[in-house]
């Protein structure tokens, strides 16, 4: 959608002129920030799928943003809000993995917000060292998981319960937070069930993808939810980790953070990858040295992660690159 059927579109949803939303947005930023300076704030479509365009707030005069403005919808930027804030509260600033908070905005009497934090840039080439610093700092976090309100040790424990209606939030909460439950195999059976159709010429394939998941049943077994189990992103991927005014990376786009098996993340970064998935495990798994039973979860996630949108179209390609020899490698794995 170009912007201005965007800002038309916020127009009808907020109720509110576009001038008026910036401004509601601007006074509540110079609030927190205790702050007179004015700003210049534009608006961008920067991509993404579930924002509803991006505000970027300029000192007069400045070329670069100083702050960005995500218009999304309120239960989502409150989601994204509450990680945020819990990050600031309770973490020193060295520790912190994702964007520095400012505020979040009601826009009028509609369910729509503006959740206001630091503008980060996006790198020109991703570090894999660095963004596997990133995956260990944010594990690194899941101490701190005890002082989130209604926090329960080993229980899914956000605050604000992740919504399970798209494919990939269905997969965390039914599935990526629930590996210790038999149910979650069940889950991932039925998985590959609703996609069985796409599978056509390549059944043999198929079955071998649904007898990996039902011998990964064993996982449940003696789970071990400190091994395992931990704080995760959700959406961890490239498109989602920017970096800093001192070149540190960090996360943004929060909405699916959540209680469970840590190496979904991972997972779900390597299914990005176009590459052939030997290269991916040299640049990625290798340097996290993973105990076989890790190695089994990380398959099984890496696969579904893949095979969430699958589709007659790239079913050949997702499979040769990615999903077959990672199978093949659970066997050999560590020899
Ligand atoms: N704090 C920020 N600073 C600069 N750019 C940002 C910031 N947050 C988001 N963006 C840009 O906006 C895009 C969409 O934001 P994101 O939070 O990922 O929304 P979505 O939920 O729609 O994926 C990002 O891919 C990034 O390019
Ligand atoms: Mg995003």
């Amino acid at each position: 959608m170009p912007n201005t059927c965007k800002k038309q579109w916020l127009e009808k949803h907020t109720g509110l002129v576009y001038r008026d939303s910036v401004k509601l947005i601007e006074q509540k930023v110079k609030g927190s920030q205790k702050t007179t300076c004015e700003f210049d704030t534009r608006f961008v479509d920067m991509g993404g799928a579930n924002n509803l365009g991006m505000l970027c707030h300029h000192l007069i005069g400045d070329v670069e943003p100083l702050f960005a403005t995500k218009l999304e919808s309120c239960r989502l930027a409150e989601r994204e809000y509450f990680f945020l804030k819990w990050q600031q509260e309770t973490q020193i600033e060295e520790e912190w993995v994702a964007a520095d908070i400012v505020c979040c905005t009601h826009l009028g009497s509609s369910d729509i917000c503006g959740l206001t934090m630091e503008y980060l840039h996006t790198p020109k080439v991703h570090d894999d060292q660095g963004v596997i610093d990133l995956y260990r700092r944010m594990g690194k976090l899941t101490k701190y998981l005890s002082s989130m309100p209604n926090a329960i040790q080993h229980e899914n424990l956000i605050e604000i319960p992740l919504e399970a209606n798209t494919k990939i939030t269905r997969t965390i909460k039914y599935i990526v937070t629930q590996l210790h439950h038999p149910d979650a195999y069940q889950v991932a059976k039925e998985f590959m069930e609703k996609r069985k159709s796409v599978f056509s010429g390549w059944e043999r394939e198929y079955q071998k993808i649904v007898q990996f998941i039902s011998d990964s049943a064993f996982l449940s077994e003696d789970f071990n939810f400190d091994q395992h189990y931990g704080l995760l992103h959700g959406d961890f991927k490239k498109d989602n980790i920017l970096s800093d005014c001192k070149g540190r990376l960090k996360v943004i786009d929060l909405q699916y953070y959540s209680y469970g098996a840590r190496l979904w993340d991972m997972a779900f970064l390597c299914s990005k990858e176009k590459e052939w998935f030997g290269g991916i495990h040299n640049k990625f798994i290798r340097p996290l040295a993973l105990s076989p039973t890790e190695y089994r979860i990380f398959v099984l996630l890496f696969v579904l992660a893949d095979l969430l949108h699958v589709r007659k179209s790239n079913v050949k390609r997702k499979l040769t690159m990615h999903v077959l020899p990672a199978l093949s490698s659970v066997a050999t794995y560590g020899e």
